[in-house]
């Protein structure tokens, strides 16, 4: 039991809102602002399937609209054995709110797999960068 058990089970009730009927991967992911709130995603496909949104890319989303701009901690829930880390493209939106975090990755059974933002993003390009 830490503290991210509680995000834990938040991607695991998000993920039950996947949208995933062309894939059938069905993820469910939650980020915690640095308000305490625990915000879910989860990922919602398109027949245009290009156009499908990543659940922590949809947590993220849920975070900044309730006025979140730092974030503190993710978690992570699919299917897959071992359990998988976010795509590319999620951790570079992860890492436009967050210098470094904790994620923990898991899945149905119960596996878990704890990373950094640091460890899956080194080097990260970001708004500094622009200056
Ligand atoms: N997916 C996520 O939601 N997060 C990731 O980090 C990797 C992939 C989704 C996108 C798509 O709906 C499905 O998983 C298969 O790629």
């Amino acid at each position: 039991m830490d503290d991210l058990d509680d995000l834990l089970r938040a991607a695991r009730e998000a993920q039950k809102q996947a949208y995933a009927p062309y894939s059938n991967y069905r993820v469910g992911a939650a980020v915690r602002g640095d308000n305490g709130k625990i915000y879910g995603g989860a990922n919602v496909e398109n027949a245009s399937y290009g156009l499908s949104i990543c659940a922590e890319r949809n947590a993220v989303a849920a975070a900044v609209l309730d006025g979140v701009r730092r974030i503190v901690a993710v978690a992570v829930v699919t299917a897959s054995s071992p359990p998988v880390a976010p795509c590319g493209a999620c951790r570079q939106t992860l890492a436009e709110f967050a210098d470094d975090l904790p994620i923990a990755l898991t899945n149905e059974r119960g596996e878990r797999r704890d990373t950094t933002l640091r460890e899956l993003l080194p080097l990260a390009f970001g708004r500094t960068d622009l200056k």
